[in-house]
């Protein structure tokens, strides 16, 4: 593709300073190809639309109903499993149950007894495993029946395949569950817990402390991919959020492909100098950038970064499809631990306690849009960009087909 007949001053607005930079980075970066090719809709080549028509007319899991795509999905908060208690769990069509065992480690596991089909759930945590509640079989942490009460002691145990397992991790104050079950041996999977750039200790520095404060449950009739277009979507920060999106010269989010589960949305635009909090703000940006980037992962789960150097904002909203194809998300607000003896924890809590109410903003902003869109992009524009970064890195990402139970 003909990159130099792009006008310079196109090119200048998607944050790339000249046509030689973009033809070199349109070699070595698949996603650049992607925008350049966004670009050719733009300037409203028939043979571009239909690039982008095709695209969008051949979507296998974004806004796809029957799927899900393999990864990390939140749980519940951590806080409402206590140890030696177990509940039951839905994920994705997976019946699950969900247990704190003795030492405070959770595990999630299969949810029926293979005994008779009792829900663990009814059942009660043994040590690091689990007793069902109807003939009281005894399952241990790797999911090996150890006890059948009523056989004779020569007999009590049966051969008969473990228990089916998933790997479990406790990130941000909540549980989340990974949709790939553990191999024998295995005790986690690979595959990166969602995370903040900030908090990820990247190129050797610590790890921060971090105080986090969790909000409400939210539900939407619609998928996590489309939910998830509401933070990366500029066009819309301009009539929906108007106080926000003075803030700034008008939002630039340039997409960066982290993995193939991650994808980053970094803004490029300067602050506005002609809104009073522009002004006030401007000393507190390093870079004279607004700061407001996210990391997108799984499709399903935000980690947003907004705000001065001197206090930034952390918001955190993870999502997982419902059965019947909408969305059920939560919102953590997190803070690092501040270096002040006894005060550091709490002034961190305030903050993150702060930051809820600006997450609170943006969700009521257009909760009502969300609740009955229909997502449909027949005619995209420029401000649509990163919407369609997103949605063709979605593409590109493993999925699972949801268990209906059929
Ligand atoms: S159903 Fe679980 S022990 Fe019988
Ligand atoms: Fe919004």
């Amino acid at each position: 593709m003909a990159l130099g007949i792009l006008p310079t001053k196109v090119l200048y607005t998607l944050g790339y300073k000249s046509g030689h930079e973009v033809a070199c980075r349109a070699v070595s970066n698949t996603g650049f190809k992607a925008i350049a090719t966004f670009l050719m809709v733009q300037i409203n080549t028939e043979e571009m639309r239909s690039d982008y028509m095709a695209l969008m007319s051949d979507l296998k899991v974004f806004n796809n109903a029957e799927v899900a795509i393999k990864g990390w999905y939140w749980a519940l908060p951590s806080k409402e499993l206590k140890k030696g208690k177990i509940q039951g769990l839905k994920l994705l069509g997976l019946d699950l149950a969900i247990y704190r065992g003795e030492s405070g480690k959770v595990y999630a596991i299969e949810a029926y007894c293979p005994h008779m089909g009792a829900h663990f759930k009814e059942g009660s945590v043994e040590k690091e495993g689990v007793q069902c509640a109807f003939h009281g079989w005894k399952f241990d942490e790797k999911g090996e029946c150890i006890d059948i009460p009523c056989l004779s002691s020569s007999k009590k145990q049966l051969k008969m395949s473990p228990l089916k397992r998933y790997a479990v991790a406790e990130k941000y104050g909540l549980i989340w569950v990974n949709t790939e079950p553990l191999l024998e041996g295995e005790t986690t999977k690979q595959a990166p817990l969602p995370e903040f750039k900030d908090f990820a200790g990247l190129d050797g520095e610590k790890k921060p402390e971090v105080e986090y404060v969790v909000g409400g449950r939210t539900f939407r009739p619609c998928r996590p991919e489309v939910v998830m277009l509401n933070a990366i979507d500029a066009h819309h920060f301009n009539t929906v959020h108007p106080e926000a999106s003075s803030l700034a010269k008008g939002l630039n989010l340039v997409p960066k492909i982290l993995s193939s589960n991650a994808i980053r949305l970094e803004n490029e635009s300067a602050l506005n100098s002609d809104s009073l909090l522009g002004k006030l703000l401007m000393p507190f940006y390093r870079k004279g950038n607004l700061t407001y980037f996210l990391d997108y992962w799984y499709a399903s789960t935000g980690a947003v970064t907004l705000g001065p150097d001197f206090m930034k904002l952390y918001l955190l909203f993870p999502h997982r499809p419902t059965l019947d194809g909408g969305t059920e998300g939560i919102m953590v607000f997190l803070s690092p631990k501040l270096n002040i003896p006894f005060f550091g924890k709490w002034i961190a809590k305030f903050i993150a306690w702060l930051t809820g109410v600006v997450g609170g903003y943006f969700e009521r902003g257009d909760r009502n849009i969300f609740m009955s869109i229909n997502f449909s992009m027949k005619a995209p524009i420029k401000a649509d960009l990163p919407i369609i970064e997103f949605i063709r890195h979605t593409e590109n990402q493993e999925f699972l087909l949801i268990n209906r139970g059929k």
